[in-house]
């Protein structure tokens, strides 16, 4: 169905100059590259100082490539949605440091979203929403995260596969077809894969002060969820919107692990070559591994105007979303 939907006109992503290879990480805990490789696809990962590069800047650097991509002035902007698990500040918002940092003008909506490694597609979704209803004419969508000040070091069963840094995404509203999607979460089964938020450094008033900030992984539980319902997620997208997989350019899957992306492809009966990866230098990036995973794929000439793709992740919630776009 043709109607007003946001276009994506522009695209930016940032990774903090420092890497931590897989022999790094040897160091750390007792791992190897051969294992971390064959069962994460992982190689290296970005890992941001927290000082030059935080949630919030590398919004900012990611943002400010995207507009500069889409060639837009940034005064035309009308809404900033940011979405991270890991911002820097409580408040204000990441959307609102962006927008400064752009010289946006003050007529624009700014607020960040929070769920977890699908935070984009809810931020994505939330834009369409504005755009579609005729609430907003040219946007930022963007995912920012540093799971590094969260992940526990010491466990070797997380701290391999997670990364720093940001992408972004410039939405016009164009005359197009729909953003369709499906989203799906369940707190019950949300006990996988949580993190309680981070207590005033002072607050050493509970024994487990320093534990209870690290995030929490059971991997395999995780594993099985995601290779069971990302699958079962885009089958019932086609369904609801009736279009066939064999017609899809690209599936642009949450860059968690390869394993997870090589079980989907085969799940769908769909070739690997159809499911780009960049974890490989990445790391699981959360919220801002399908951004990035897209300016790269810009960058390099795959991604072409009018391509049909598919968008699916999953993760903290437990929550799996995917959307079915014309690029
Ligand atoms: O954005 C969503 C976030 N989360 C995910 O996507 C995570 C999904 N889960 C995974 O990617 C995988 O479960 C992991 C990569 C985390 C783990 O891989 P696995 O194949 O599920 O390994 P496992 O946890 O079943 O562990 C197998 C063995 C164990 O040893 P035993 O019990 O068989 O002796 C682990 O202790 O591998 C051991 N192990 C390691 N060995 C070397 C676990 N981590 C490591 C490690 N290096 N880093």
């Amino acid at each position: 169905m043709s109607q007003i939907t946001g276009k994506i006109i522009g695209l930016g992503s940032y990774f903090p100059p420092k890497t931590l290879t897989n022999d790094d990480l040897s160091k750390m805990v007792e791992t190897n590259d051969e294992w971390i490789t064959e069962r994460t696809g992982i190689k290296s990962r970005h890992i941001a100082d927290g000082i030059e590069d935080k949630s919030s800047t590398m919004a900012v650097k990611a943002a400010k490539e995207a507009v500069e991509d889409a060639g837009i002035d940034p005064k035309d902007i009308d809404l900033i949605v940011a979405a991270s698990t890991s911002p820097d500040l409580v408040f204000p918002s990441i959307a609102v440091t962006v927008q400064e940092a752009l010289g946006c003008t003050e007529n624009v909506g700014c607020f960040d979203v929070n769920s977890a490694c699908p935070g984009w597609l809810a931020a994505f979704n939330t834009v369409q929403g504005f755009i579609e209803s005729g609430n907003s004419k040219l946007a930022l969508v963007i995912g920012t995260e540093t799971l590094s000040n969260y992940v526990d070091w010491t466990d070797r069963g997380t701290c391999i596969l997670f990364g720093d840094g940001a992408g972004a995404a410039v939405l016009k509203a164009e005359e197009g077809k729909k953003n369709e999607i499906i989203m799906r979460s369940s707190g019950k089964r949300g006990v996988c894969l949580h993190c309680e938020n981070r207590k005033q450094p002072k607050r050493y008033d509970e024994d487990d002060f320093e534990q209870s900030t690290y995030f929490y992984m059971a991997g395999r539980d995780v594993f099985r969820f995601a290779i069971t319902e990302v699958p079962k997620l885009i089958k019932d997208l086609a369904a609801k919107y009736n279009f066939s997989l064999d017609d899809i350019d690209y599936f642009i899957l949450h860059q968690a692990n390869a394993r997870i992306i090589e079980s989907t492809a085969k799940k769908l009966n769909i070739g690997i070559e159809k499911f780009p990866m960049t974890l490989e230098q990445t790391g699981n990036t959360s919220s801002a591994s399908i951004p990035a995973l897209l300016n790269e794929m810009k960058k390099d000439g795959r991604l072409k105007k009018g391509m049909k793709l598919v968008f699916a992740s999953f993760g903290g919630g437990l929550t799996w979303d995917a959307n079915y776009i014309e690029y």
